[in-house]
């Protein structure tokens, strides 16, 4: 982040949040707190909240929650940056020229000339495409029937079959030796420097701001290796990114089809399939599932319809699931991927074959029925067995019976025997949820929400007040230090928060900005964004967090009691223990 905390905060006080977020949302005063209908996913009741002291907002129901700067970024699906900027512009502050440390500037250099040099090489690589030596590579992409536009809508080009005609031209372009290396197009050997891509189309990989940042070839014809891809450098990280990506986002679709091939993206594309991206012949890794969250609520899986198409979509399903996407899952059959389908079938078949996808759980059930030999009667108790604890493994009842329902008419199952079987498994796993759990809405079946564990839920009752209540900092800190928290995550929220409450200087909104590229962001903001317990009396507060910090430090000095080296230091850990029940708190 190049910017000053300060010009951020000047941003932030000139965009009052309940302004800003009331310009997309419509809010309701309540209380201290604004409440409206959550802009991140459907619902018809308000979960959302937006309190105007913390200048933070935080929806219950998807867990959604931050400042008025990650509001942006998660409505205008923006980077920090931008969002900044907006908000400047909206409020009337100029920023200032970004300020870089040397060492900042040196880094941005060198990324700024390698996007250059694979921008130059992108630009030699069409031009090469439509050269007489190019005609082979031109007329293959023909004969895979993409038009003209196509090729240039993707930047498509060619390598000749010479050994070192990238080196050449770039070399010429004044890229030094080093630069030249870094860029990973090259083999350097003692014989001297040659391309890595020779005789293959190239496909340019973009990020989501249309710069090219790596490349895929594919050989003419047969031969090995059939996609040749640019290594990761520092502009290109792929578990990172998504091919098509770039032009996909702009898509108006409320969903991406995700594939595993180039081509079947520049297929899709071309046949009006605007929403197509593809992982790359790459696993699926949590952090693609993470930026395709950005883009959309709802995925349709299209991997090829072979046993490792199969394999990739079981492999991603979890993933996807846990970045809190929907998922259905296409049917290519009889054909081998989507390029092969549409050619073969059109455009028209192809979006039958979107809207008829299947829903992933059904899609697992499916491959899952596959492994089992139904003339066998013990193999067949054992599939609905299975399948009756997957089904009990939903938390939410409505969802639970749906599926059971959809299940018990797909496998011929009678629905009630089905459902005493589901009920029964869930019973003895302890898998559902107590009536009056379920009726909280952090149940409400959004992925990723775990059950709380007490010492969870203490732990956060502290940091929430804290951050809202500066008034119990002094009582706290008599007892609590940032060490006493359970998971570093939590030991580095409650770190900056004291660090800011002895400066005298709370402020959420920029604790928030801290942890923006942490993983477990979602879990910060919600700590610092909720309203804890806002309606009760002072007295009754006190009393919560008293037994919330008795809690936590009982918890922390038994760790460190299983930690103890030496019988002295247990000794006096198990002392303060004791001591605890006697510590006045408040
Ligand atoms: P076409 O034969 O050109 O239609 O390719 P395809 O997309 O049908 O290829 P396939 O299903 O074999 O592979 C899907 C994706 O996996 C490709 O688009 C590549 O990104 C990747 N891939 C395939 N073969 C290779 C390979 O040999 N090496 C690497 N690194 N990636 C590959
Ligand atoms: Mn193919």
């Amino acid at each position: 982040m190049f910017y000053s905390e300060e010009i951020i905060e000047e941003v932030r006080s000139r965009n009052p949040i309940v302004d800003v977020i009331g310009s997309y949302v419509h809010l309701t005063k309540k209380g201290g707190g604004y409440f409206g209908l959550c802009p991140f996913h459907n619902e018809k009741t308000g979960s959302f909240s937006v309190s105007p002291s913390r200048r933070t907002y935080q929806c219950f129901g998807c867990g959604k929650g931050g400042n008025v700067i990650t509001f942006i970024m998660d409505y205008e699906n923006c980077t920090f940056p931008e969002a900044l900027q907006f908000l400047a512009e909206r409020g009337g502050v100029e920023l200032p020229k970004q300020e870089f440390t040397a060492a900042q500037r040196q880094e941005a250099d060198r990324r700024s000339r390698l996007l250059a040099m694979y921008r130059e090489a992108a630009f030699f690589y069409v031009r090469m495409l439509r050269s007489p030596q190019g005609k082979i590579g031109y007329d293959y992409l023909k004969k895979r029937g993409l038009s003209d536009e196509t090729i240039r809508n993707f930047g498509l080009g060619y390598a000749l079959q010479s050994p070192n005609a990238l080196y050449r031209y770039l070399k010429e372009k004044e890229y030094t030796d080093a630069e030249l290396k870094e860029s990973g197009f090259f083999t350097y050997r003692e014989r001297g420097v040659t391309d890595k891509f020779w005789n293959r189309v190239m496909f340019p990989i973009m990020d989501t701001n249309n710069r090219v940042i790596g490349f895929g070839g594919r050989v003419m014809g047969d031969g090995e290796p059939k996609y040749l891809n640019s290594p990761e450098t520092m502009i290109f990280d792929k578990s990172r990114n998504l091919y098509g990506l770039n032009a996909a986002k702009r898509s108006r679709e409320r969903f991406l089809l995700v594939c595993e091939g180039y081509m079947d993206v520049i297929s899709m594309h071309q046949a009006g399939f605007t929403n197509a991206v593809a992982s790359l012949g790459t696993a699926f890794t949590v952090q693609h599932g993470m930026i395709l969250k950005r883009y959309t609520e709802e995925v349709v899986l299209c991997y090829d319809h072979d046993n490792a198409g199969k394999k990739a979509a079981l492999r991603a399903i979890p993933i996807l699931k846990e970045a809190g996407l929907r998922i259905k899952v296409l049917d290519l059959a009889p054909y081998k991927d989507p390029d092969e389908f549409i050619k073969a079938l059109g455009a028209d078949a192809f979006r039958a074959r979107v809207e008829s996808a299947v829903n992933a759980f059904l899609f697992e059930i499916a491959c899952l029925r596959e492994t089992y030999d139904f003339t066998d009667p013990d193999d067949k108790t054992r599939f609905f067995t299975e399948t009756a604890s997957k089904l009990a493994a939903f938390m939410d009842e409505i969802e639970r019976n749906a599926y059971t329902e959809s299940v018990a008419a797909a496998y011929g199952i009678d629905y009630g025997v089905l459902k005493a079987r589901v009920s029964e498994i869930g019973n003895r796993q302890g898998l559902m949820q107590a009536p009056e759990e379920t009726r909280k809405p952090a149940a409400s079946g959004f992925p990723g929400q775990k059950k709380e564990t007490g010492l969870q839920k203490a732990e956060r009752m502290i940091l929430t007040d804290l951050s809202g209540s500066p008034e119990h900092f002094q009582a706290i800190r008599r007892v609590l230090s940032p060490s006493d928290f359970s998971t570093p995550l939590l030991q580095d929220v409650a770190a900056c928060l004291y660090d800011q409450l002895e400066r005298n200087a709370l402020n959420a909104a920029l604790l928030i900005d801290r942890f923006i590229d942490n993983e477990q962001y979602g879990e910060v903001t919600s700590l610092l964004s909720s309203v804890f317990m806002e309606d009760a009396e002072e007295e009754e507060r006190k009393q919560a967090l008293r037994e919330a910090v008795l809690r936590v430090k009982a918890d922390s000095l038994e760790r460190k009691a299983a930690a103890a080296q030496d019988p002295g230091t247990l000794m006096e850990l198990m002392k303060q223990k004791q001591d605890l029940r006697n510590l006045p708190v408040f």
